[in-house]
């Protein structure tokens, strides 16, 4: 039986954590949950108690409930370790190395991946120290499930609410059914699928300048991009990035080619080609540009305003699509309306073999998150809808498609 510690802190968001307890005892996992001193004060560990069917840890010096010193039992029991809701306290402590309590210390302690749920107040979030201490963590492998935007429980809208427990546990279950064929599989095969084959990713979006100051752009993060990048790393390809202007780390064994403007993206992309077995294209590229850039700085002329002249950019997977020979590739459509229809549109025109629908205007989805809500659509018409989860996990169930349709094209 699978096992996860769940440590609870002091927000109102502790009543969702009752419900990922309950949501994860109904999938046969074994909870035991660690409630610090504040959490005990929202929800009473009896409930959480009930729930697990496990005794509550609520300190370091309550009765020994293990055959072992009781933080260290817990931090070698867990398969994975969450933490949901995460205060800012919580967060601070974990990233400056403080184990006062027996949730630190048994996070201090564990080996097993460690996912902490944020929940607070807006402004809370958005404070500097706590993006630090998230950014430190995040380098540090510690996991993310980002929180959603709203009405806050103190009355604020913004970023802050803890995650859903249904995307809580859904996370949870993708990194238990990892780690479970990491053991049962031998690494060879899971891990190295992509072994011997060169990946050309892109990622971000393009900027097209319209004088020595000002540009068109979009919202694109290079999140997705990266998230597939790093994993067909870490299955073993040999993968070229093309970026666009992001601020994200270079992944670590990437051979990151940086661009601009899309006929930069175009150049990159058509030099890498040849070398590579699949390409998926995640980046947002922009699809005008100007006619004529101007080579000053255009200047307010008191008029009731100015006209762009745009023309229409290259379209590089489509180009790519009309000498793709035995290679796979994989577009992304990003829509507002009619997601499908257009989708499909795009997967014949740009002779695709497989596009990955979002939602862009959908909470949780499309730029700037870490989190997606993707469709899957085949050349057939078939397709495969998932709920929301972080773009690591997206990033794999792509590539374990291309895995089957480099295999099948060979
Ligand atoms: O970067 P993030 O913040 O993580 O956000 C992720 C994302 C929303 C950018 C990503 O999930 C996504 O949807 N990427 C595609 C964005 C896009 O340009 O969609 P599109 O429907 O306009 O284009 C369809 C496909 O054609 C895409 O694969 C695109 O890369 C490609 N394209 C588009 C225009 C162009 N001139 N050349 C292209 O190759």
């Amino acid at each position: 039986m699978a096992s996860v510690v769940l440590g609870v802190t002091g927000g109102i968001a502790c009543y969702k954590s009752a419900a990922l307890v309950s949501s994860l005892v109904k999938k046969d996992i074994d909870v035991d949950v660690i409630m610090t001193e504040n959490a005990a004060k929202f929800v009473t560990p009896l409930t959480f108690q009930t729930l697990s069917r496990n005794p509550v840890t609520t300190d370091t010096f309550g009765s020994i409930k293990y055959w072992e010193v009781e933080h260290i039992a817990l931090a070698k029991k867990a398969d994975v370790m969450v933490i949901a809701p995460a205060t800012a306290d919580v967060i601070g402590k974990i990233a400056c190395g403080i184990a006062d309590d027996m949730l630190t210390t048994t996070v201090m302690a564990t080996k097993a991946p460690v996912v902490i749920a944020p929940a607070m107040n807006v402004n809370m979030y958005e404070n500097p120290i706590v993006q630090e201490n998230m950014a430190r963590l995040k380098k540090l492998g510690y996991l993310f499930i980002e929180p959603d935007e709203g009405i806050l429980a103190c009355g604020d809208t913004g970023k802050g609410r803890l995650a859903e427990p249904e995307e809580i546990a859904g996370y949870i279950l993708k990194l238990l059914q990892e780690k479970q064929q990491e053991t049962s599989a031998p690494r060879t095969e899971r891990k190295k699928d992509l072994a011997g084959k060169h990946i050309l990713v892109t990622a971000g979006p393009t900027v097209e300048d319209i004088d020595p100051v000002r540009f068109i752009s979009n919202r694109s993060s290079g999140k997705m991009g990266y998230s597939i990048a790093e994993a067909a790393v870490s299955r073993g390809a040999d993968v070229t990035l093309v970026s666009g202007p992001v601020n994200l780390a270079e992944p670590d064994g990437v051979n990151v080619v940086h661009v601009r403007s899309t006929g930069d993206m175009l150049d990159a992309c058509e030099a890498a080609f040849d070398g590579c077995d699949a390409v998926i294209k995640a980046a947002a590229p922009c699809d005008f540009k100007m006619a004529e850039q101007s080579a000053h700085k255009i200047k307010k002329d008191g008029s009731s305003g100015i006209t762009l002249n745009l023309v229409e950019n290259p379209d590089i997977i489509a180009t790519l699509g009309k000498k793709k020979g035995n290679k796979v590739l994989v577009g992304f459509a990003a829509e507002t309306r009619n997601l499908e229809k257009f989708a499909a549109e795009k997967i014949r025109k740009k002779n695709l073999d497989m596009i990955v629908a979002n939602n862009v205007a959908q909470e949780g989805a499309g730029f700037d998150r870490d989190t997606n809500i993707v469709t899957f659509i085949m050349p057939d018409g078939s397709s495969e809808k998932f709920g929301k989860m972080p773009k690591s996990g997206i990033a794999d169930l792509i590539l374990d498609r291309v895995v089957g349709m480099l295999s099948e094209k060979n």
